[in-house]
């Protein structure tokens, strides 16, 4: 008995600093919460579909190049343009406006066309209205599906999770305006 209460005893003196720097370093910082404290029920699978107007020419672009590609590069290594682009319902820009895409894309690679996009989708419509999603991924613009992932979101869209699949319907290459259908998959509360 005496023994063994020297041994806990003995335990207890050898990590005692341990115990005490967590309790005062992570013990009072990080705590453990419930999720109904947050209005947070069943986690949710959403899908919705639109299209992406990258408009570069004419007398309001909406995505404009920042920084131009470095020289002689064929895969205009080093663009940067900066979007704030409208997001609509149909494939017509005329059709319904359901946000904006707020970000920027950069040509990230010397071997193909493959861009880097960081961009908040920034919502208007309905109980999305003033929610974010927040996409950053790789998009090779070439090829016919190009999926990126969803890293967040705000609103009803915090701790959003999932991807994109983007997918070209116009582009036209003297103007190099483009048309792009956007479906988002993303899990939500
Ligand atoms: C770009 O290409 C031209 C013609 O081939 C060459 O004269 C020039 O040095 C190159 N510039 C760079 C920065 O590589
Ligand atoms: C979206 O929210 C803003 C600001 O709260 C409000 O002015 C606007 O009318 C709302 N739009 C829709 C479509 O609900």
């Amino acid at each position: 008995m005496a023994s063994s209460s020297l041994i806990f005893l003995f335990l207890l003196l050898s990590f005692s600093p341990l115990l005490i720097s967590s309790h005062d370093d992570d013990g009072d910082f990080l705590r453990l919460t419930d999720r109904k404290l947050l209005g947070l029920k069943k986690e949710k699978l959403g899908h919705f579909k639109f299209y992406w107007h990258d408009i570069v020419s004419g007398q309001n672009p909406t995505s404009v190049t920042i920084v131009p590609p470095t020289v002689n590069s064929t895969t205009a290594f080093g663009l940067l343009n900066m979007i704030d682009n409208p997001l609509t319902l149909g494939p017509k820009l005329s059709s319904k406006l359901v946000g904006r895409a707020q970000g920027f894309y950069a040509s990230a690679s010397q071997s193909e066309f493959a861009l880097l996009m960081v961009m908040n989708f920034a919502f208007i419509e309905g109980k999305c209205n003033g929610s974010t999603i927040t996409v950053l991924g790789r998009n090779p613009v070439f090829n016919k599906v190009r999926e990126m992932p969803v890293i967040g979101g705000t609103g009803v869209f915090r701790f959003a999770r999932g991807y994109v699949e983007a997918r070209t319907h116009w582009f036209a290459p003297n103007s190099r305006n483009a048309i792009v259908e956007y479906n988002v998959y993303v899990m939500h509360y």
